[in-house]
Parts: structure tokens; sequence; C-alpha cells
């Protein structure tokens, strides 16, 4: 699947940006199973926010017990003051998470092509399970900023073994809110873990508070299609979409069995197993 020039290019970058990975077909498919899952669900009194600049004040049970679940979560502005939904629910939620490829057959298909078999191999990712997965909208004018962080913080394994898959499913451009990146930003360490709290909640444990070098950022703009191979240290963000156009993303995640897998990781799967290629 990967030449080695661009292994050595994901090595040195910390990211790899792979054009026409997916057909425009099975964008389509994956935005269309997105929208009816949407459509089908009931969000009467479950209206859960995400945002990453509020981790944890943000975070409730809703999100803490969704890694075996499809659920929904809400754009912060999505709301009237009086708490009514400013749009329609379709245009109103941030992203859907966190077992999509396992609970979902169009998902799983989409999640579980030889492609990616064969891409993750190449990564020397050995024994791979597939942990999470989110469609992320970016909904039109709301759309918000997730703060520049390394996927390693919120998965974790010992040793390091996260790979972040991010597929546009949309054009992503700098006006609808497209990945940046520090490029080489992976070689420094791991900055922090965002872990379970002993007292419940969750915390963050910061092992280098120097902030992140964020005019080294640099725009990724793909075109659907186009999947990014992310290091679990890479620094990325994204910004806000105030354009009108939204830039829906599908994220997977894929840690290896041969890591240990932290007990006070956010995420904890028992049923249904977590599952690879198979
Ligand atoms: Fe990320």
């Amino acid at each position: 699947m990967l030449l080695p020039t661009q292994l050595s290019q994901y090595e040195r970058d910390g990211f790899l940006v792979l054009e026409d990975f997916v057909s425009a077909r099975a964008c389509e498919q994956l935005r269309k199973r997105s929208l009816e899952l949407v459509q089908a669900f009931d969000p009467t009194g479950v209206f859960s926010i995400f945002s990453t600049r509020e981790q944890s004040r943000l975070t409730d049970d809703y999100f803490l017990e969704s890694s075996d679940k499809i659920r929904f979560f809400f754009e912060e502005d999505a709301f009237l003051p009086n708490g009514q939904l400013r749009q329609s629910k379709e245009k109103s939620i941030n992203k859907i998470g966190h077992a999509l490829h396992d609970l979902d057959a169009v998902f799983d298909s989409f999640s579980r092509t030889q492609n990616i078999r064969e891409l993750i191999a190449d990564l020397g990712i050995e024994l791979p399970l597939l942990l999470q997965s989110m469609y992320i909208f970016k909904q039109p004018n709301i759309g918000g900023e997730v703060d520049c962080h390394q996927d390693g913080t919120f998965i974790y394994t010992e040793p390091l073994s996260t790979v972040g898959l991010w597929f546009a499913l949309e054009d992503a451009t700098i006006e609808n809110g497209c990945l940046w990146a520090i490029r080489g930003g992976h070689e420094s360490g791991l900055k922090s873990r965002w872990m379970r709290a002993t007292e419940g909640g969750m915390r963050f444990q910061i092992f280098d508070a120097t902030p992140w070098a964020e005019d080294k950022l640099e725009p990724l703009e793909v075109r659907e299609g186009t999947l990014i191979v992310l290091h679990a240290l890479l620094p990325h963000k994204s910004l806000a979409n105030r354009s009108a156009r939204s830039r829906h993303a599908y994220t997977l995640h894929v840690v290896s069995d041969k890591s240990q897998y932290p007990k006070d990781n956010w995420l904890q799967r028992t049923s249904p197993p977590l599952r690879g290629f198979d």
C-alpha cells in the first residue's frame, strides 16, 4: 500500500496525506448513512455538547459511556439562550461516536477495507484493533474549533501505538475548518494524558506545560476522498467553521493489541469486544 518514500515521509513529518484513498461513492454512502442516523436520533433529554476547549467541564456520562455505542454530540453554538436549537437537528450535531465501525454495517465495511488493512500493516501496527470511530460534521457557521492536541493524550497505550486515520468526506479548506498540523511536531514527547480521575470524571495529567508552537501549524487542505494518517504524537487542530459549507470527516483510531491499554483511559470497551480487520 505505502511506498518506502511515503513511509519515510510519515516518519519525518508525523502525518501522511493520501489523495483519492476513498472513492467518491464510498464518501457519499457514508454521508448518506450519517444523515439517516441523525434523522433517527431522538435528542429529547440528551443534549450533550462536545467541546475540546472545555473538555473536563463539558464531559458527561453520556460521553464517557459512548465507547460501545452510537451517540450524538451537539455543537456548542447550536443553541439559543433559551436552550432551543437554533437550526435543525441535522445542522446541529458536532459528531457521532464512538463505535460506529462495529455497530453499523455501512461504517463497518468502510472501516475494514483491504486498503486500510494493508496501510496499517505497512505502518507496523501488529495485532491491530479498531478502537474508536467518529463522524465529524463541522457544521456550516457553527462548526466548533478543536484545540491543538495529540491524539495520544486521549488514546494512550504503552508503548504508544495509536494511529489516527482522518478521511475527508468533503473537500476540507481553510474556510470550512480543515486540519492544521505542526510538521515534525511528533518528535517532541507526549504533553499530557486525559485520564479517569479516582474521584470520578476526567482529569489531565500534564507532562510538559509549554504552549504549542502554534505559529508552526500549517493547513492541510485536502479534497474529498483523501486520507490523512496521523501519528499519535502529532500536534494538530482545526479552526471553527464560519463558512456556509460543511466539512464532513470520518476518523478511525487503531491501536496495537501488543501494547498495554490502561484502565484509566476514558474509552473502556468490554462488550462487544474490540475487533481488528477480520
Ligand atoms: Fe485529533
